[in-house]
């Protein structure tokens, strides 16, 4: 089959359309006739040889796709999946492929009025941002959430997620497009960052109370003003670290306001856990899908022998929305 490999660590150049062995299905897995496959933050920093496969995971990148399943592998069987079943699923690696093999517990139904490739922008922000949001910061109706990079894959689906959770909504990005692309989405308190202070808009937007919930991809470089941007009982996730890895915590001030700091990985947890999050989000967020509250917003499409042209888009940052990388049949 065709497949983008990464023969040595690099630029965008080092990603290099090849032919390479199809994946068969082990026990346990469906194969997947691949349509499209999203392109992620993770991917280029695999690609740069900074953020390794997990053990057992495919080498190829690649964290979510769309597609036809082509065959059952052993135990499968009654799992409630055919073969031309349309599908899209969340994955530790292998995406940027023909055909790749899926976990059966990593399979979601392709939703009903979305186009089958466009399916793939959903699995890895869903499932980030339902984990993250619901599962570990356990954000509810009424509160307020404030998303570090509005605009991105996970920012744009964050979005939609925390209105149809009812929260307030606060979102930073670096541009008056972006910012209006989230507002779009739903945004109530948009901080153009690059010209205003996210700690007082949010705090000015809350009669001084700050934000119950931060969905943060920044990570050293904003945790102090997250810390001070938390209300009381807050709780902090950090899920990138696009702002560094290495920062100071002022303690006392998490502590006087019983304040939670998490981070997580969502590729790092075993299947088990990647299933246990997919059926979370089948049961809450594809009926929203199916409503029309939550909607993939894709930016762009190249075929994947570009993948190099994907990558080199996503690192310019001018997106708004995911990137997808299309597989011609
Ligand atoms: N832990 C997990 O399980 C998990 C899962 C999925 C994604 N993630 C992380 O979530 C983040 C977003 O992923 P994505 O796929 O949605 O990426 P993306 O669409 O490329 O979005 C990244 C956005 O972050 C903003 N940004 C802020 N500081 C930046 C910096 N120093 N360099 C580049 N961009 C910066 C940019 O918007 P502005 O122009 O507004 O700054 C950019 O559009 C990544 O860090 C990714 O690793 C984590």
């Amino acid at each position: 089959m065709r497949a983008i490999t990464i023969p040595e660590p690099g630029e965008a150049d080092a990603l290099v359309p090849a032919d390479v062995p199809a994946p068969t299905a082990g026990a346990g897995e469906v194969l997947v006739d691949v349509v499209a496959a999203g392109v992620n933050r993770a991917d280029v920093m695999q690609r740069k040889g900074a953020y390794p496969p997990p053990p057992g995971a495919s080498e190829l990148p690649g964290l979510e796709v769309s597609g036809r399943i082509s065959a059952l592998g052993e135990g499968t069987e009654d799992a409630g999946w055919s073969v031309g079943d349309e599908v899209c699923a969340l994955l530790a690696g292998g995406g940027y492929a023909e055909t790749v093999a899926v976990p059966v517990g990593q399979l979601l139904p392709a939703p009903d009025g979305i186009p089958l490739e466009d399916a793939a922008a959903l699995p890895e922000v869903a499932c980030t941002v339902w984990s993250n949001l619901v599962m570990e910061a356990g954000l509810s109706e009424g509160e307020t959430v404030l998303l570090h990079g509005g605009s991105s894959g996970i920012g744009t689906m964050a979005i939609q997620v925390a209105k149809a959770l009812g929260a307030q909504v606060a979102v930073t990005a670096g541009s008056a497009d972006k910012l209006a692309a989230c507002r779009d989405l739903g945004a109530d308190v948009l901080v153009n960052y690059r010209q205003q202070d996210f700690v007082e808009e949010v705090k000015a937007a809350t009669d001084g109370r700050g934000a119950d919930v931060i969905l943060d991809v920044v990570g050293a470089k904003y945790l102090p003003d997250n810390i001070r941007a938390l209300a009381r009982d807050g709780r902090l996730v950090v899920i990138g670290l696009l702002g560094g890895r290495t920062g100071e915590l002022d303690l006392g001030a998490l502590l006087a306001k019983r304040g939670r700091v998490q981070a997580t990985s969502l590729r790092s947890r075993p299947p088990e856990g990647k299933a246990e999050i997919v059926a979370a989000v089948r049961e809450h967020v594809w009926p929203w899908v199916a409503q029309g509250r939550v909607r993939p917003l894709v930016q762009s499409r190249h075929p994947l022998e570009e993948a190099a042209a994907a990558h080199r888009e996503m690192e310019a940052s001018q997106h708004i929305g995911k990137i997808l990388l299309t597989v011609v049949g």
